[in-house]
């Protein structure tokens, strides 16, 4: 839909974020449609975006959500995702959220360790109850991405071998308090090449029929997430070769696929709205201070991330590049370099692209700085879904250390 980025920024002040959610149903059917003739289930990767009315955007849709703390299952729950639909992920879980997800039902628990197996086993059998697992698997594929959300390499701290994984179903199967229903593997983030996730479906669908022939009879087929969006001028994965490589990789096999799309579902339906604060320069460097920081969007400080930014009421004059900077007080604070604009004064408003996953889930405080206020928006219509933070909110938590 056409947003009216102006009319936002006199009502809800900035900076704001902005959610299109035409375009996330759009983008979740386009992900569903592309499975059709198969069983599947795609659950929303909640990390993402985990705004209630984010999740219940996905809820309506059917969707199901991939969680990695006891707060995301909570959330996700609360936002309307049928219980049945929901996994519980993560490299370290403690006892009392694996004893809350058992108790709350859900799809599965994936399971990254030994360990971890053995600690879901005891919760269960002091719940006496059978606690539905997958295992996750790490393939040892190189997904050709940036390192650091990269995750499907022996080198990553993420699932078990291949060898662990049999001896891991095995012991499950002999378990009275385990079922392992699941199998799953997610290689990295922001994946942009279709040749690694075949791969690694490939292998991961071999171990299914492996582990057939030894009566461990998988359910769901689970490929993590990590399709890739258009930050700049990325060439993607086709959604529909995408599911149909998952497909040709599990042929002959009854399973239902799963899959964990975070980013392609939200990224590019959201945007960070900032307003200049005013521009300076030091020697030749050029640099425009907006009321927007590595607090509210840290994706540029923390990968070097290249996010669009665009003027939203364009300029005339001559275009020369700055960097966007905010106010928090590190070199690293950034949102944009070598932005070319034309010269901007105090008020003007720029918006930041792709902004909808990562986003505000990884916004701080740092500097005691409030977090932004969220607004959904749908049929010409925007409401607010988070309201802005307040220095009442910043501080309800802490209490004065005074002695005597
Ligand atoms: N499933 C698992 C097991 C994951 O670890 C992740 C993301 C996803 C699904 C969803 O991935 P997606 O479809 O969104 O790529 N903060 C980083 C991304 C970290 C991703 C962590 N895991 C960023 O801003 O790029």
């Amino acid at each position: 839909m056409n947003i009216d980025f102006k009319k936002l920024a006199d009502e809800f002040g900035t900076p704001l974020y902005i959610y299109d959610l035409e375009f996330l149903r759009k983008r979740y059917k386009e992900l569903k449609n592309a499975f059709e003739g198969s069983k599947s289930l795609v659950c929303y990767a909640v990390k993402a975006n985990s705004n209630l009315s984010i999740i219940n955007t996905f809820a309506q849709e059917g969707s199901g959500a991939d969680c990695v703390s006891i707060g995301e299952v909570k959330r996700a729950l609360l936002a309307g995702i049928k219980p049945y639909k929901i996994i519980f992920s993560g490299v370290g879980k403690s006892d009392e959220e694996i004893k809350e997800a058992l108790e709350l039902k859900i799809l599965m628990i994936n399971v990254e360790s030994e360990e971890e197996l053995k600690r879901v086993e005891a919760v269960a059998k002091e719940l006496a109850i059978e606690a539905r697992i997958s295992i996750r698997v790490n393939p040892n594929v190189d997904p050709k991405t940036h390192p650091y959300i990269s995750t499907g390499l022996h080198e990553n701290k993420f699932g078990v071998d291949i060898d662990m994984a049999k001896r891991l179903y095995i012991y499950a199967k002999n378990s009275e308090y385990l079922d392992p229903v699941g199998i799953h593997f997610h290689i990295g983030s922001q994946l942009t090449r279709l040749e690694p996730i075949a791969e690694a479906a490939q292998i991961i669908a071999d171990l299914v029929r492996s582990l057939k022939a030894i009566n461990v009879d998988i359910k769901f087929f689970d490929v993590g997430g990590g399709l890739g969006v258009v930050y700049d001028d990325e060439v993607l994965i086709n959604t529909q070769e995408y599911a149909n490589a998952i497909k040709s990789a599990i042929k002959g096999l009854d399973l239902t696929i799963v899959c964990e799309p975070g980013r392609f579902l939200t990224a590019n339906g959201g945007y960070l709205l900032t307003k200049v604060l005013y521009e300076k320069k030091n020697g030749n460097k050029r640099f425009t201070i907006v009321d927007a920081a590595m607090n509210d969007l840290v994706r540029p400080s923390l990968y070097k991330a290249y996010h669009k930014i665009e003027l939203v009421q364009p300029k005339e004059g001559e275009l020369s590049p700055t960097d966007i900077v905010g106010p928090i007080c590190e070199s690293g604070d950034f949102l944009g370099k070598n932005v070319l604009m034309p010269k901007l004064e105090s008020g003007d408003l720029l918006v930041v692209k792709s902004a909808g996953a990562y986003g505000f889930t990884m916004a701080s405080n740092y500097n005691t700085r409030p977090r932004a206020c969220e607004v959904a928006c749908e049929n010409g219509e925007c409401r607010v879904i988070r309201k802005r933070e307040t220095f009442d909110d910043l501080i309800a938590a802490e209490r004065l250390y005074l002695k005597g």
